[in-house]
């Protein structure tokens, strides 16, 4: 039988797995509003492919009756993430197991605790980005690590990892998803925060200038991991070990816009609460300082709130 895919979120990674999946599986590509049907794809190097994807909007969806997916994979942003998957709950068996592709560690907590079947989280490397309603551009490979946080589901995550990997992700099943979760938002707070609010690449993150807020947050950053229990990376020790870790990020995306810029410049709500939240309420849990990171915080907010202010 062949394995069904409801990829929830036509964004960027959504849309990715949904090209990658599609020629062994049965996908079905869902957004809140209707997407065409022939998408294209542009490989890492360089080659246009065009697929016809079985795409649904939720109130198509809730109007049908279907046979219920193997997967669901949740690829909205991190916020929207509940309100997705609350909307095709009424269309899906509650044991159907969910895959969060989310930043941040807001939605995987969250959805574990309610969500009565299996909750498997997700995170990858994979670089990608979308070129207008039918194009997805593939700009570099990466890994993706797969597994859940209770530790209660490993043969589903290692049957999921095998199947992306023959979908063309280099997937592997994971018993610390967590940390690599804590561990990737470590970074994306370090980076994205900063270049959004002075809208630069990642790149510029090098230059002397801004030595001393990357230090700063990366303190506040590296005591709450070690309160969380997330090891600093590559072995190394505290705070300097986190700071290699962001400095090579910086180095090997610098001519990134991170994910936060691009939604500043779009003007759309940022992941803030997904990434900053956690490490705050972390923070506060533990009795160690954020002050740095709620000054990040309430910038980024700041700087939403003028959205609609100056669209008035
Ligand atoms: O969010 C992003 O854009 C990425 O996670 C990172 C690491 C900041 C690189 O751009």
């Amino acid at each position: 039988m062949t394995t069904s895919h409801w990829i929830l979120g036509p964004g960027a990674i959504g849309r990715l797995l949904a090209h990658s999946l599609s020629p062994m599986a049965a996908v079905t590509l869902i957004g809140r509003r209707a997407l065409a049907e022939q998408q294209w794809l542009t490989t890492p190097e360089g080659e246009q492919k065009s697929q016809l994807l079985n795409t649904f909007t939720v109130a198509q969806l809730a109007s049908e009756t279907h046979a219920p997916p193997a997967f669901v994979h949740i690829t909205t942003k991190a916020m929207a993430a509940e309100a997705a998957l609350e909307s095709i709950s009424e269309v899906i068996p509650s044991t159907t197991p969910q895959v969060l592709w989310q930043n941040g560690f807001l939605a995987q907590p969250r959805i574990t605790q309610v969500w009565p079947g299996p909750v498997l989280c997700a995170t990858t490397s994979e670089g990608a980005y979308l070129t207008g309603d039918d194009g997805v551009v593939h700009a570099g490979r990466g890994a993706t690590f797969i597994g859940d946080l209770n530790n209660q589901h490993g043969a589903l995550a290692e049957a999921l990892a095998q199947t992306l990997t023959q979908a063309g992700f280099a997937a592997t099943a994971v018993d610390d998803i967590r940390s690599r979760l804590w561990q990737k938002l470590a970074v994306n707070a370090a980076i994205n925060p900063l270049v959004a609010l002075h809208g630069v690449r990642n790149g510029e993150l090098r230059e002397a200038a801004y030595a001393g807020r990357v230090k700063a947050i990366v303190k506040e950053v590296a005591a709450i991991m070690q309160a969380e229990g997330i090891q600093p990376p590559n072995g190394g020790h505290g705070e300097d070990a986190w700071r290699a870790l962001v400095l090579q990020v910086v180095e090997n995306t610098a001519n990134n816009k991170a994910s936060m810029l691009q939604d500043v410049e779009a003007r759309r709500p940022t992941e803030r609460e997904a990434i900053l939240g956690p490490l705050i309420e972390s923070a506060q849990h533990h009795g160690l300082p954020y002050g740095v990171l709620q000054a990040l915080d309430d910038d980024i907010a700041a700087l939403e709130a003028g959205y609609s202010e100056s669209a008035t």
